[in-house]
């Protein structure tokens, strides 16, 4: 304020609705880990609208495995959604450990997504396992032997799928749910050696490309939680190890008209949108 003159008061929009998302990856339940998970996931109840199973949720991906899976997550009062990890497909079993957590009430991506209708806004979640390859200045490519073409074009066609998933959603808030890494600051802390086997670039440009609002993934046991891709959507590295806690609690906010017109990018509201508060 100056001479007396009151400053101008801005009028605000009011802040949009929140979506509260559990997430964790790399629970690695065994036969011999039940009773572990199911207070986490009965506990989310009233202070999360949905929990997001970032993959690697067995040990040795075994049926019996997956059953433990099931029965800790069948009381949650929450949707679930969940990917599969590379310890899920060890044991040849993906299959039927996807119709098992289905029959538990777990959604399992696969190259596809889902829409949540939560108190009238709508979540999109997009999911697949994904695969590595690595990231800018060290990254595999399609050439040569017909094993390393078949690597890199595994990520390539698993990421043209989470775009496509990404795309095809009718919601106000989009998440990218992976496995593998999108970015290598959420690896910081592996050996740098390994990051081409936690994770690709495709998978970050497909979720600029399908315009994610918030990208999770989980595999990376000792990186760092946080990250962002080129395009500026938030990464979270949400393996349990990782994030310290039984499970990360992120409130997203829907950006209003303000938030977008006010923000010099994208990006900017993306990030300005997503808080982290005290997880569970
Ligand atoms: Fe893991
Ligand atoms: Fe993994």
């Amino acid at each position: 304020m100056t001479h007396g003159v009151p400053a101008p008061v801005h009028l605000r929009t009011p802040p949009g609705p929140t979506i509260r998302v559990a997430a964790v990856g790399d629970i690695h339940l065994g036969v011999d880990s039940g009773g572990g998970f199911a207070p986490v996931a009965r506990g989310l109840a009233g202070r999360a609208d949905v929990l997001l199973l970032a993959g690697d949720l067995t040990q040795h991906g075994l049926v019996a495995e997956a059953r433990v899976v099931g029965e800790e997550v069948a009381d949650a009062e929450i949707p679930i959604l969940a990917v599969l990890g590379n310890h899920d497909y060890h044991g040849d079993a993906e299959g039927e450990i996807t119709e098992i957590l289905a029959d538990a009430g777990v959604t399992v991506l696969e190259g596809d997504g889902a829409v949540l209708d939560i108190g009238g806004v709508r979540l999109g979640v997009a999911g697949v396992k994904g695969f590595g390859g690595g990231f800018a200045g060290a990254s595999g490519s399609d050439f040569g032997e017909p094993l390393m073409k078949a690597f890199v074009r595994h990520t390539k066609d698993l990421s043209a799928d989470l775009q496509f998933a990404l795309e095809g959603l009718d919601c106000d808030i989009r998440v990218a749910l992976t496995h593998y890494a999108p970015v290598p600051e959420t690896l910081i802390g592996e050996r740098a050696e390994i990051y081409p086997f936690l994770g690709s670039y495709h998978l970050a440009e497909a979720v600029d490309a399908g315009g994610a609002d918030l990208a999770l993934h989980g595999h990376a046991h000792a990186g760092s939680e946080r990250g962002s891709t080129a395009g500026g959507v938030p990464v979270r590295n949400v393996a349990r190890p990782v994030i310290g806690k039984p499970c990360a609690l992120y409130e997203i906010r829907v950006p209003t008209t303000v938030d977008r017109e006010s923000a010099g990018s994208a990006g900017e509201w993306r990030s300005a949108a997503l808080v982290a508060p005290t997880a569970t």
